[in-house]
């Protein structure tokens, strides 16, 4: 089948996603305060070689050029996120205006290019001065966010209608919180339970607060999800697979969608009482305009006995020995086709848009070019999915992908390349990848 874009709605929306920590650089420059991936990376073996986003593409200095690229190559929806300590150094109280000047200049650009921009409030680079506070685990985050995302609708909301509140909070609760793998670096369940409950009330209440303020708004909330199936047919793999689909997959937007905690499930998620306040289980449901659907990939998983609270584990794509990106993620096309189901499923389900979706490969600059034909394969196949899942009734309205600009890639570092544009890192030259290029003309 020859895929084209003629094939879904005319106003089915196109377009790319990046993140601030990830590519923006100038972290300590014009008056912004640290956030926790600043500090997280400065610790040693945390990430891959030592690497940190001080720099990262230095888009914070080359929006300009890279924008242009951006319109060049018919990308016409850009979804990026704002640094929380950009804006507000300390997290809450005085605002940076060089912070709120850099956004406003990216805005201003992105409309005047005829791109429109999709903001992320939140992509995982809190406030410092706030995790020194507890961070995601002080129930008062609630309140520090509100006001940090009032700030944002007061200074963007006359040009930027489209919102997303959090970005994939079961990672940045379970990596951050509980795994210690990303920034806090905090482990333990205490932390991990308390962190995403807050998070929950967070994802409503910063919702509440954008529609309050500008009622023609467009607000969703990102969501990290795999489609999951057990090794075996075995009883107990189907239950461990389950259980790993509560965590993994219904977290987050079953509360949101007033269902309550996947407790049945996960039994240890009753826990979640103990910093549950009278009202939160009506204080955590919002009616939102759409929800953000981030997928890779799918997982396998298994009966493990040994793992605490779960009694599950991910069988690795390495042990099945089946095709993987750069991440070791299996290469499945057909887990967005699952997962779209099972969201749209869901009584009373928004419309549901990919906010992300890509592939990392270990690409090459050769003669000036990058070839990168399996990364497009991935998108065509993947694309084909969705339209799949459309064609089948799933309430589907867009497509982002992750990403434009090769960039940090969290505790991964600069290795895996997810860009449709080839960066290279000591000389900040951009190179579009043939994938870039595909993209283009899918987009004409
Ligand atoms: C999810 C995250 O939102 C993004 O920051 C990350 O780079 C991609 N997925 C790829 O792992």
């Amino acid at each position: 089948m020859l895929l084209t874009k003629e094939a879904f709605d005319e106003d089915f929306i196109w377009g790319v996603s990046t993140a601030a920590y990830q590519i923006e650089g100038a972290h300590n420059t014009d008056g912004k305060g640290l956030s926790i991936w600043d500090i997280f990376v400065k610790n040693r073996n945390k990430i891959h070689q030592n690497q940190n986003g001080d720099t990262a593409c230095d888009f914070y200095n080359r929006y300009t050029a890279d924008l242009y690229l951006m319109q060049s190559l018919n990308i016409r929806n850009y979804r990026f996120s704002i640094s929380w300590s950009r804006i507000l150094p300390d997290g809450v109280g005085n605002i940076n205006t060089a912070g709120i000047d850099f956004y406003d200049r990216l805005i201003d650009l992105s409309l005047q290019l005829g791109i429109t921009p999709w903001i992320t409030l939140y992509h995982w680079d809190l406030p410092h001065a706030l995790e020194r506070k507890g961070g995601w685990v002080n129930r008062d985050i609630k309140e520090w966010f509100g006001y940090f995302v009032s700030v944002c609708v007061t200074h963007f909301g006359d040009r930027v209608k489209n919102w997303m509140v959090l970005n994939e909070p079961t990672v940045f609760s379970a990596a951050g919180y509980f795994l210690g793998v990303h920034a806090p670096g905090r482990r333990g369940l205490d932390n991990f339970l308390a962190a995403a409950h807050h998070a929950a009330l967070a994802q409503a209440h910063g919702a509440k607060v954008i529609k309050t303020m500008q009622r023609d708004s467009v607000v969703g909330t990102t969501f990290s999800c795999s489609h999951i199936e057990p090794f075996t047919t075995r009883e107990k793999d189907i239950v461990a697979a389950k259980k790993a689909d509560a965590l993994l997959n219904r977290l987050f937007i079953e509360p949101l969608l007033g269902m309550g905690y996947p407790t049945a499930e996960i039994k240890i998620l009753n826990r979640i009482e103990k910093y549950m306040k009278q009202n939160d289980d009506n204080d955590l449901i919002f009616n939102m305009d759409f929800i953000g659907v981030q997928n890779y990939t799918r997982e396998i998983v298994r009966h493990a006995i040994f793992v605490p609270f779960l009694q599950a584990k991910i069988v690795s794509a390495q042990k099945r020995k089946v095709e993987m990106t750069a991440m070791n993620w299996e290469i499945y096309p057909e887990s967005i086709y699952h997962i779209l189901k099972k969201f749209n499923a869901y009584p009373n389900i928004p419309p549901l848009i990919i906010t992300e979706n890509g592939a990392a490969f270990t690409d090459q600059i050769e003669n000036h070019q990058v070839s990168d034909p399996k990364r497009i394969a991935y998108l065509q196949q993947t694309i084909a999915q969705v339209l799949r899942a459309k064609r089948e009734g799933v309430n589907v309205k867009g497509y982002f992908v992750w990403t434009f600009l090769d960039n940090f890639e969290w505790a991964e570092g600069y290795h895996p390349r997810f860009g449709l544009v080839y960066v290279d890192f000591q000389s900040q030259q951009r190179t579009v990848k043939s994938s870039g290029y595909w993209y283009a003309n899918f987009l004409k």
